[in-house]
């Protein structure tokens, strides 16, 4: 791998203290190129601009998919990236269904570690910060036929974050809108499904929500996601999530939060489908305790109200409740706070002294 070194850093520019989400990227960028069939020797270069035509064929016809991580600073100085390999994996799930090139997962794994490496000051020792990786793949070939296109760029690039804090996040059970239908892309972090959400989440927005919760697209009858979350909801003494499925995201937040509830015998957990009148009817019972959607960006993020059909249902978003605990107990093990004991953490090695 090549690796071309920026003239200066820009960290000096930064205010740790006043970080938005994924708005300022740090010094280097990795890139690699597919064409003739195979990816060629990748390298990691300073950030700036890629050149690139109007016939870029992800433009017309949009193959492009992405992922989202992160890397922490450790209690014991180390740097480590949570479960990447949970994510090159994922990449490939997206890549075969939008025809795209695998990018080998050795490959990926690497490349995250060494472009960590090289910009490991982006990773802040506060508490709760990390530093954000975006990996992402795009059809790069010149031309606007309607087939695959035959080159790809994969890209990563990193952002230094902070403590996500989404404030109280009002939720509308959506009934005209879909995110996904069976058959198509909704397991896949492809481009279009965030694309796609915008508007309907603007409408929402209109009537005072912050986010909402997508439904089936046959009845709007279950719950599936909720913004760019998976979700779930802490009913009596169980908590219940939808099952995976081709319409909804493999979460590996969802994944590693319902192994801590599992193991640590924190609640009982239910992958099934729900009905979201069983969620309402709990709510109106008082047997709906806390309801929050899991993701990279936030880790939890409780929601403190449900609409549905014109009425707000109002939740706890207690400090000590289960939410506050799950995210506590997750970012425990990223922090290097507590044992490891599932081996998610990839600590860069060597890492050098910052
Ligand atoms: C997540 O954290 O769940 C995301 O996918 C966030 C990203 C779309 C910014």
């Amino acid at each position: 791998m090549k690796i071309t070194k920026a003239s200066h850093s820009n960290i000096d520019q930064v205010n740790f203290d006043n970080l938005s989400f994924g708005t300022l990227f740090s010094d280097h960028m990795y890139l690699c190129q597919y064409k003739d069939g195979q990816w060629q020797e990748p390298e990691i270069k300073p950030f700036g601009p890629l050149n690139l035509t109007p016939a870029l064929h992800t433009l017309h016809y949009g193959q492009a998919i992405f992922e989202g991580q992160k890397a922490y600073y450790m209690k014991d100085g180390s740097i480590a990236v949570f479960r990447p390999e949970m994510n090159a994996k994922r990449l490939n799930h997206s890549a075969r269904r939008m025809m795209m090139p695998e990018f080998p997962e050795e490959w990926f794994v690497e490349a995250i570690e060494e472009l960590v490496k090289v910009d490991q000051q982006w990773v802040s020792q506060k508490d709760g910060f990390s530093l954000y990786l975006r990996p992402f793949m795009f059809g790069s070939s010149e031309f606007v036929a309607a087939r695959p296109s035959e080159e790809y760029i994969f890209c990563i690039i990193t952002s230094p974050v902070g403590p996500y804090y989404a404030g109280n996040v009002k939720v509308k059970v959506e009934e005209t809108y879909t995110r996904s239908v069976s058959g198509g892309v909704g397991s896949t972090k492809c481009a279009g499904n965030y694309g796609a959400a915008f508007y309907p989440t603007n409408e929402a927005r209109k009537e005072g929500y912050t986010q909402i919760i997508w439904t089936d697209h046959w009845n709007h009858e279950l719950v599936e996601e909720s913004g760019t979350m998976n979700i779930g909801f802490v009913i009596d003494d169980t908590f219940f999530t939808p099952p995976l499925s081709d319409r909804i995201l493999a979460g590996i937040t969802r994944d590693s939060i319902l192994t801590l509830l599992r193991d640590n015998n924190i609640l009982k957990v239910e992958e099934r489908r729900i009905k979201i009148t069983e969620v309402i009817q709990a709510a109106e019972e008082g047997r709906l305790k806390e309801a929050f959607g899991m993701g990279t960006a936030a880790v939890v993020s409780p929601i403190s109200s449900i609409g549905y059909r014109g009425k707000d249902y109002e939740l706890a978003t207690p400090t000590d409740g289960y939410a506050a605990r799950i995210k506590k107990a997750l970012n425990d093990i990223r922090y290097g706070e507590v044992e490891d004991p599932y081996g998610w953490m990839y600590k860069l090695n060597p890492v050098h002294s910052l």
